[in-house]
């Protein structure tokens, strides 16, 4: 479709003596108006005539444009494409492209390392890190798309004081649980169970500390294996959900992987000369980057490192390994002040790569069981979320289909599919709200509703082509005047796309989904698409698997299946 408005541009180039890139084409308010609009705002100033006059007399002067024509309305100059033209170039450039439509190689040669998911190990994976790693990865693939070279990296919490407080826990109780079968389970018990203990029990404290210290100082002996075994433990079931998802890292590497290079990053920050020692720690001061801006600490009084410490070695090993364009770190909206004070410490630096830097924030997950608390074991269980899920959607689906083949692999596609849909609904910043009615409903604006839509128009094409109609054939585009409106929202799908991983912001990809399968619905009860008329019948068929080429694509973006049947 873009070719029409890379005709526009050149030929309001040519009568304005504007440069093209800077013209702005929009879609006009009212779709009555056009498909295109051009506001002549911006003109006024090097043409001195007000916006109206300028619109009437470009409607005039304006060359013929192939295939578009224009209309002035008020300030704005309105342009119609030929129904057979645009239906040609939609419905071709899909036919043509298949999966690949609405991706471009705009990212060629660029690099985007993503930093996704990063559940910590001593505890369970709790809801924020599955929006963590169903936003990272929708956006890595959003990238994946424009031909991008996409780093991700699961960064892993493996390291800190709480590790010794496991190991301290596993050595005192470990016999009283299932590490091996239930090790998240298993964490869990013994880390509540450590801090109701620990209240009155200073020796416990101190095994715990001491236990850390010995971490930290390297020593190969029985608590690293402990550590050791615990991280593997809980790698090999984070994988189950992962798997479930769809979803894999090109780097799994916890926070303890960056501790041989630790040393390196307080030197290197302390060569720059910004840091001080305060109160014994060793910080950098924030102040002048920002005001209020609390201290970034490197090392405590005891000479341990930090989060931050370590946050600050992971980025200068992507920036040397990768060299980025951009670094995403998509991690929730409460360590907002964490990324600021890294970019502010890189800032002091006189790094100006800081500002590839992005923190990709979301908000919260709110679940109907309410806030939760891992210290007191009040947890959701990622998996049992995901298996509740799929037992509905089986219910569900036997009730709906209940001759469904395969109806196991279809109910955990749709159960799981749900529940991504359903993150990935609003802009990632707002908080959701997890309401199972909500969340599994074949109506609305849900998962269910767009796969729904998927497999009924998969479901018309294997009929047609039961029935021996042809959609890859010659087709007469104008027989397809009737659908503009779906065949611009089609030809949108690639600017949805490139916008979408501009702002790091699946939703606009979830969005679209929704629209496009509202307006192929309707469009759809109105027209029939197996006919009498094979001409028109031919026609409305390539439309209809073009819709379903498009809709499976947003859906593969977002890392939801789209099944044929359901
Ligand atoms: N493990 C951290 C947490 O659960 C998130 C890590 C995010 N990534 C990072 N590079 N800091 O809070």
């Amino acid at each position: 479709m873009n070719e029409f408005i890379d005709r526009i541009k050149a030929a309001l180039a040519a009568a304005t003596g504007a440069d093209p890139v800077t013209l702005k084409i929009e879609a006009p308010r009212d779709p009555s108006l056009g498909d295109f609009a051009f506001p002549c705002f911006p003109l006024a100033k090097t043409l001195r005539k007000a916006p109206p006059a300028i619109a009437a007399e470009l409607a005039q002067n304006l060359g013929a444009i192939p295939d578009v024509s224009v209309e002035a309305t008020g300030p704005y100059l309105n342009f119609r494409v030929d129904r057979g033209a645009l239906a040609a170039s939609v419905v071709g450039a899909i036919q043509a492209q298949g999966d690949a439509y609405g991706g471009s190689d705009e990212g060629r040669g660029k690099t985007v390392v993503i930093d996704l998911s990063s559940p910590n190990i001593a505890k369970p994976m709790h809801v924020g890190h599955l929006r963590s790693t169903i936003i990272g990865a929708a956006v890595q693939r959003l990238f994946d798309r424009l031909g991008y070279t996409t780093v991700g990296i699961n960064h892993i919490g493996d390291w800190g004081s709480q590790f010794g407080k496991l190991v301290a826990a596993i050595d005192r109780w470990g016999a009283d649980v299932d590490l091996e079968n239930e090790p998240i389970r298993a964490l869990l018990a013994l880390y509540v169970r450590f801090h109701e203990e620990v209240k009155n029990d200073p020796e416990l404290e101190e095994a715990g500390k001491a236990a850390f210290r010995e971490l930290e100082s390297g020593e190969d002996g029985h608590v690293r294996a402990t550590w050791k075994r615990l991280t593997e433990l809980s790698l090999r079931e984070f994988d189950k959900i992962y798997a479930r998802l769809g979803v894999t890292f090109d780097h799994v590497r916890g926070e303890a992987y960056y501790e041989p290079y630790l040393d390196a990053t307080v030197e290197r920050i302390v060569a720059a000369g910004i840091t001080e020692v305060s109160e014994g720690a060793l910080i950098v001061d924030l102040s002048g980057v920002e005001k209020n801006m609390a201290p970034c600490l490197l090392r405590k009084t005891d000479g341990t490192t930090l989060y931050a410490t370590r946050d600050l070695a992971a980025l200068f090993m992507r920036q040397d390994e990768f060299e980025f364009d951009r670094c995403l770190y998509v991690v929730g909206g409460e360590q907002r002040l964490h990324f600021r004070q890294l970019k502010g410490v890189l800032a002091r630096m006189g790094l100006d790569w800081q500002e590839r830097v992005t923190h990709v924030d979301f908000g919260l997950l709110r679940l109907p069981e309410g806030k939760l608390s891992t210290r007191e074991g009040k947890v959701v269980f990622l998996d049992e979320l995901l298996d509740k899920a799929r037992n509905e959607a089986e219910r569900i689906i036997a009730e709906k289909n209940p001759e469904l083949a395969n109806a196991e692999t279809i109910a955990e596609q749709v159960g799981v599919g749900a529940v991504v849909f359903h993150d990935l609904k609003k802009e990632r910043v707002k908080d959701v709200v997890f309401d199972w009615n909500e969340v599994l409903s074949f109506e609305g604006e849900t998962g269910p509703y767009v796969q729904y839509t998927h497999a009924r128009l998969a479901s018309i094409l294997r009929k047609a082509r039961a029935k021996g109609f042809d959609t890859e054939g010659e087709v007469d585009w104008s027989l397809l005047a009737d659908a503009a409106e779906l065949l611009l929202r089609l030809g949108r799908f690639p600017g949805i796309v490139a916008s979408a991983a501009e702002h790091a912001e699946p939703s606009e990809v979830t969005v679209y989904v929704l629209e496009l399968c509202r307006e192929m619905n309707s469009w759809y009860v109105k027209n029939k698409v197996l006919t009498d008329d094979v001409a028109l019948s031919t026609a409305r068929l390539t439309l209809v698997a073009a819709a379903q080429t498009v809709i499976a694509s947003g859906l593969s973006i977002l890392g939801v299946a789209a099944p044929a049947e359901m």
